[in-house]
């Protein structure tokens, strides 16, 4: 079996990040990291602090779902503090910082879902949530919630089977967590470094959307649109084609693709 297990030593120890995980919180069981993460951040937790649990017994999912947490995954919350504008890129920083880690670790191909999944062969790997507190046009910290399906075994979990898959069960072995964890705090930071510095990750992250193109049913809210997802716009909302031939720009939802 490979090494798997999670600690505040084995990810930082000569972790090449200048901030992204130098503190980082391991807990074996918690109920969401993004909650502790929120205490912390409110305590004034530095930038590039880091909570980690190896289960969540009440993980959460975008729009008020529940997310599935179980030993064997990644659970992780990074707490960063970006200037107002870095916000809404954060969405496009994260996908892209697990699609290169994945592919890294593993040799897999991953791609991205509208706004924030990582899938692979059409399959979820990877739920991103994005949590943030604002006041006065300041941002006082940014949450980025990340969670991937490593070893998870789906077989255990059919209610999920239908729509996701895990790096296990698309490689047929186990996939040492911390590896992947290193090397996405370092890619998160490498980001971070990059977006704050003034260099779009739009153009990449557009490139890599399995969506644009496609026949889609988008939920937001109570409101369910259906047309061909025409491209995204650079503050990353969806421009959606509808059938009358107008276009609609959706700020966040959920995508169905239709083909
Ligand atoms: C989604 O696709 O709905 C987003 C899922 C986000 C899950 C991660 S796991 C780590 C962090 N803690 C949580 O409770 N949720 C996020």
């Amino acid at each position: 079996m490979t090494e798997n297990n999670l600690s505040e030593t084995l990810i930082a120890n000569d972790l090449k990040t200048r901030f992204v995980g130098q503190r980082t919180i391991y807990y074996p069981s918690l109920t969401s990291t993004m909650e502790t993460a929120r205490q912390e951040a409110q305590q004034g937790a530095e930038e590039g602090t880091v909570i980690i649990a190896d289960e969540q017994t009440a993980g959460r999912g975008r729009l008020k779902r529940v997310w599935l947490s179980p030993m064997g995954n990644i659970a992780l919350s990074v707490i960063l503090r970006p200037s107002i504008a870095c916000l809404p890129p954060l969405i496009m920083l994260s996908s892209l910082a697990v699609m290169h880690s994945i592919k890294a670790i593993t040799g897999l191909k991953p791609q991205l879902k509208w706004p924030n999944d990582v899938l692979i062969r059409g399959k979820k790997v990877c739920g991103i949530l994005i949590e943030s507190q604002v006041q006065a046009s300041k941002v006082d910290y940014a949450i980025i919630g990340i969670g991937i399906n490593v070893n998870l075994r789906l077989a255990d979990f059919p209610e999920i089977l239908p729509i996701s898959t895990s790096l296990f069960h698309e490689l047929g072995k186990e996939v040492a967590r911390v590896t992947l964890v290193r090397h996405l705090l370092v890619e998160i930071e490498r980001l971070y470094l990059a977006l704050s510095a003034g260099e779009s990750l739009y153009e990449e992250w557009q490139g890599n959307l399995v969506t644009l193109g496609k026949r889609v049913r988008v939920k937001s809210g109570e409101t369910v649109h259906e047309g061909i997802a025409e491209s995204v716009a650079r503050d990353g909302s969806l421009l959606l084609r509808r059938p009358d031939g107008s276009l609609t720009t959706i700020l966040t939802g959920d995508v169905t693709l239709r083909d």
